[in-house]
């Protein structure tokens, strides 16, 4: 435990860190651009494992950590993945090709680490219990059975006003809610490079069928992106970036 950090009367406190510059934090959000175009330099392996490592620190649902990201250095596979990012030049110049991959495969093995791996030396019985039941709220069973029967029963109980958390009633909710997390750690990702002065481009123009061959991935294993990193080649941004009138995103209700 650092020294921001102590247990008092079993309880855990962690202080907010309040000298961040956010000067610069404003300055990585606002340099990071999709890049088209990548010099041959190359990002050093300890850089892109620390960019990795930031990804993984990424708000996710129930901890659960439903993702994997392959970096694919391999050159026949990276051959293949260009051609699968359909010869995109942000994907051909990239010193690194990462497929970003959310997965609803391992809703079990999370949930028992999250017990096992607790930071205490015993997870709290409430989070045990915890751990025991949310797999049910994001698995939808053989043949959806469990996904059906949730639904009747959320409808049911919600007669009763109710409230009841987002839960998966088919395959797709499953899928969208590993999705959903994933995304966050590759805006993790994109801002950790840029913060090591290097850049990105996060592609979802793939062949997704051809991704999941060159992975071999399961049918509960979804190509969220694939993220081509390097170094910004003089002309790799094409244009000035621009967003429309907050006030069409923005509502203060
Ligand atoms: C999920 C996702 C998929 C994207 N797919 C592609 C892509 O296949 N090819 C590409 O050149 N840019 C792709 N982009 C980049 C967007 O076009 C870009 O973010 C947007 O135009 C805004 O520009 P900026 O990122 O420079 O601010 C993608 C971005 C996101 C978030």
């Amino acid at each position: 435990m650092t020294d921001q950090t102590k247990t008092e009367k079993n309880r855990y406190y962690e202080a907010a860190p309040q000298d961040i510059d956010v000067a610069n934090f404003r300055k990585v959000i606002e340099s990071r651009r999709s890049v088209r175009k990548f010099t041959d330099k190359a990002i050093p392996t300890e850089i892109l494992d620390d960019c990795l490592d930031l990804a993984l620190l990424a708000p996710n649902s129930s901890n659960l950590q439903p993702w994997t990201f392959y970096v694919v250095q391999n050159p026949s596979k990276k051959k293949q993945l260009v051609k699968a990012c359909l010869g995109q030049l942000a994907a051909k110049t990239a010193a690194e090709l990462i497929v970003c991959v959310a997965r609803t495969d391992r809703i079990d093995e999370m949930a028992k680490r999250n017990i096992s791996e607790f930071p205490f030396p015993e997870a709290p019985a409430m989070v045990q219990k915890y751990y025991r039941f949310i797999p049910y709220n994001y698995k939808t069973g053989y043949f959806n059975a469990l996904g059906n029967f949730k639904k009747v029963a959320f409808k049911v109980v919600r007669t009763l006003d109710k409230q009841l958390p987002v839960t998966a009633f088919n395959p797709a909710d499953t899928q969208l809610w590993a999705t959903k997390t994933t995304a966050l750690a590759c805006e993790n990702l994109v801002l950790a490079l840029r913060a090591y002065g290097f850049d990105s481009c996060m592609m979802e123009g793939f062949d997704e069928p051809l991704v999941r061959k060159i992975l071999k991935l399961n049918d509960q294993q979804y190509p969220v992106m694939v993220i081509g990193a390097g170094e910004r080649a003089k002309d790799g941004v094409f244009f000035p970036q621009y967003r429309f009138d907050r006030n069409l995103f923005i509502q203060k209700v």
